[in-house]
């Protein structure tokens, strides 16, 4: 039996800010329904190796098509001098008849696409209407991913940018055509930037918090998106309601891990699941008042969801290599 092999390169070609949007707003749905089967991402911690390397395993079943699969990807500390990108991955798909890996794929692009785009839905589902004021934390891949979703999503705002190198902020700006590049602000004071701001995305590889309680105005949405703590805990505390992608996930994660580990924080406090808001089984957003703490932490149905689509364009227009791998 073979096995479709796909490059980064092959993959590129298919995905794209809607196509990601889209998915993830599918799946979302559909997990809210209970059309989609997915244990929590299980962790595995490297570090012994001398510095920070992690691994998820994230395997999800798409009940509605028929496709299984998982992806193993992870974030690994020195890769920056070593000139590659903090986050490495693949994703496997399994036909769910007889376990035949049907493809095997770079994870990156799409898991970057698919974490931008959990962004503009979240904002979708929780943020104020209309929302007036978007900041961005952290300059790196997740960010540029995360405002190509929020620029379509919003196609009329600007965005704000800011990264603890401003430098760094500045030349981010560069990534995007002229058209969008001035809708990208780059800003050097995130207290200004944030209290202005209706949706802060945190998404930096920071490992101690930095966004202050009191600089999170009333009716704010942030979405915690990072591997640790960004926000202070007395935030976490007195957000109105917290709403994570998959409970189980968030508390052994980012944002929540340590007020879990330490007590002050226990699954009771999710107030729903953003498939729950999908699926018009949980309202979210109740008033224009709400501070609301979204976790999109991520889940593998998205990746898998994606690499589906993919995958069958890729058979289609026959790319990729395929391997007698089975
Ligand atoms: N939620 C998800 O689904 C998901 C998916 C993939 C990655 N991530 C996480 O997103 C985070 C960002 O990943 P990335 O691939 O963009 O990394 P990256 O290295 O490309 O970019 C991270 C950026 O954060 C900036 N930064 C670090 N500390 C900061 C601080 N205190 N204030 C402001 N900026 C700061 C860095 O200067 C850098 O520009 C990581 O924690 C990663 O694990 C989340």
């Amino acid at each position: 039996m073979k096995t479709l092999i796909l490059s980064s390169k092959d993959v590129e070609k298919y995905v794209a800010p809607e196509l990601a949007i889209k998915s993830v707003d599918y799946v979302f749905t559909q997990y809210g329904q209970g059309n989609i089967d997915m244990p929590p991402k299980i962790h595995i911690d490297m570090s012994r190796i001398g510095h920070e390397s992690w691994c998820n395993a994230m395997p999800a079943y798409i009940v509605e098509k028929k496709t299984g699969g998982i992806k193993w990807i992870g974030g690994f500390g020195e890769n920056q001098s070593m000139n590659l990108p903090y986050i490495m991955g693949i994703i496997v798909l399994t036909d769910p008849v007889n376990g035949h890996v049907k493809s095997i794929m770079d994870g990156r692009r799409i898991s970057d696409l698919r974490t931008g785009a959990s962004a503009a839905v979240f904002a979708r589902y929780l943020a104020v209407k209309p929302l007036k004021g978007i900041i961005v934390v952290g300059a790196g891949v997740q960010g540029k991913a995360a405002i190509d979703c929020l620029l379509l999503e919003y196609p009329n705002d600007p965005i704000m940018i800011y990264d603890i190198d401003f430098e760094k902020a500045k030349q981010f700006r560069d990534n995007f055509s002229p058209e969008l590049r001035k809708r990208v602000i780059p800003v050097d004071n995130l207290e200004d930037a944030a209290r202005a701001s209706k949706l802060i995305v945190l998404l930096t590889t920071a490992q101690q918090p930095f966004l202050k309680n009191e600089w999170v105005s009333t009716g704010a949405t942030v979405l915690g998106m990072g591997t640790y703590q960004q926000a202070f805990e007395d935030f976490t505390l007195s957000a109105d309601k917290v709403i994570p992608d998959n409970c189980a996930q968030a508390i052994g994660r980012g944002e929540l891990k340590p007020l879990y580990k330490a007590g002050k924080i226990s699954p009771e406090n999710c107030y729903a699941e953003i498939g729950d808001i999908a699926a018009g089984k949980s309202a979210g957003r109740e008033n224009d008042e709400e501070r609301i703490l979204g976790l999109p932490v991520g889940i593998g149905a998205h990746d898998v969801c994606i690499a589906d689509y993919v995958y069958q364009s890729a058979v289609e227009n026959q790319d990729g290599v395929w391997v007698e791998l089975q």
